[in-house]
């Protein structure tokens, strides 16, 4: 069932990377590859849903110390013979459903995915790695990828998330995160598992899905489309440029403490409706005087919409513990990451065409109806 590409290189490390193809987990494997070149192997297992995008790896897909095996978190047997038939030492656990608005339609796989895959990668995990005495073997590390909307929502003018804040989930994704991380939690309480839980504010960078805010603004504005604001535009954010978020994994694998959480997210609070200006703004500032898409980018295209059903008001991720810890910092400004987010997006017409043909349109014009 798997074809590998052996690295011949000895001490080499193994990274053992779940959704490796979505947006993060994508980002995450070429900061990887930047940063260790051929020191590291990684493995990446993802079941390629609508999110999952091969065309993401395209550039270290012939890397020999690169494997790509197409599996379900859920399939027991797949996870269970790729431990027994590689020599993992790391694993870092992207592998979700992700989107707040699909949990909202359909909960149920959000269930599936990320409480029983979280359990079926756990599981694995530990038997491979457990000694007969109960101890985990020297060096393996379990890295589980979580998000800041565990911790519910804030009020406007003030408060912040911190590691210790307690957990109030409201959406059906946020509530199997939540669970999620309950269940690495248990197993370091439990079992000693040597696990690590992060938990990161709002993403955005290249390889991004256009169903998520900032994709979804540049592209319907470059296509004169309407700009869907939800509710009153003022629900509060805390943008994290996605290298910045790559870099933090790693730090946390590398420095921090086995069995702590960690909170990710770089003090950047914008309302949804500042960013929209800003995208357009940016647009304009960007886009070639002789390019067309120049008359259709506009804020007349801003529509507000009915709001999220349970919309939470405000993120914000206090960064004290793995700054103090770690020595972790975002080096990306916003002005300049959402720069380089749009350059890719300019750079990249073909993959949007490609994610947005097909199924996407469906889920459109369900959504949006008409809007
Ligand atoms: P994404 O939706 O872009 O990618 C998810 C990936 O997981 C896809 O490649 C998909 O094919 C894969 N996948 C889904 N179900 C699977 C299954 N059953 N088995 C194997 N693979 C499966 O998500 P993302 O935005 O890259 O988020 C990655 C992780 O980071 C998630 O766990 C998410 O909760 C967390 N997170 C995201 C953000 C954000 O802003 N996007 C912020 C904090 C935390
Ligand atoms: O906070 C971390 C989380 O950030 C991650 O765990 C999730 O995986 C990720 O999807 C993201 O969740 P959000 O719900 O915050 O992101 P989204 O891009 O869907 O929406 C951002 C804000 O923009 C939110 O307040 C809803 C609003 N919005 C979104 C869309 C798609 C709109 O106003 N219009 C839209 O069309």
């Amino acid at each position: 069932m798997i074809t590998e590409k052996e690295t011949t290189k000895e001490m080499v490390r193994t990274y053992l990377v779940t959704g490796g193809a979505g947006f993060i987990g994508s980002n995450y494997i070429h900061y990887m590859f930047r940063k260790y070149g051929d020191q590291i192997r990684i493995i990446n297992v993802d079941a390629l849903t609508y999110a999952g995008n091969p065309e993401n790896l395209k550039e270290v897909e012939e890397r020999e110390n690169y494997t790509f095996i197409k599996a379900d978190i859920c399939d027991k047997d797949a996870i269970r013979a790729i431990f027994q038939q590689n020599e993992i030492d790391r694993v870092v656990h992207f592998a979700a459903e992700s989107h707040v608005d699909r949990s909202i339609r359909n909960p149920e796989v959000f269930v599936q995915t990320n409480v029983y895959g979280t359990a079926v990668m756990l599981n694995c995990a530990k038997e491979a790695w457990e000694q007969p005495d109960g101890s985990f073997a020297e060096g393996k590390k379990f890295l589980h990828v979580s998000t800041d909307e565990v911790y519910g929502s804030l009020e406007e003018d003030g408060g912040y998330f911190y590691e210790t804040t307690p957990y109030a989930p409201h959406s059906p994704y946020s509530a199997s995160k939540a669970s999620s991380d309950f269940l690495v939690k248990s197993y370091i309480d439990t079992y000693h598992f040597p696990a690590n839980i992060t938990n990161c504010s709002n993403n955005y960078g290249p390889y991004q899905f256009p169903e998520k805010l900032i994709p979804l603004m540049i592209n319907n504005a470059l296509q004169g489309k309407s700009l869907p604001v939800y509710g009153d535009g003022k629900n509060v954010r805390d943008w994290l440029y996605v290298d910045d978020h790559a870099k933090a994994i790693d730090l946390v694998q590398e420095k921090g403490r086995l069995g702590e959480t960690y909170n990710i997210g770089g003090h950047n609070e914008k309302q949804n409706i500042e960013i929209i200006h800003t995208i357009i703004e940016t647009l304009l500032e960007m886009l070639p005087k002789e390019d067309e898409r120049r008359k259709l980018v506009s804020k007349d295209l801003i529509t507000y919409v009915e709001d999220r059903k349970g919309h939470d008001r405000r993120y914000a991720i206090a960064p004290d513990k793995i700054r103090a810890e770690i020595g972790w910092e975002p080096e990306t400004m916003f002005k300049d990451g959402i720069k380089k987010t749009i350059a890719w997006y300019f750079a990249h017409e073909q993959w949007m065409e490609n994610v947005t043909s097909g199924d996407y349109q469906k889920y459109y014009e369900e959504m949006y109806k008409g809007n």
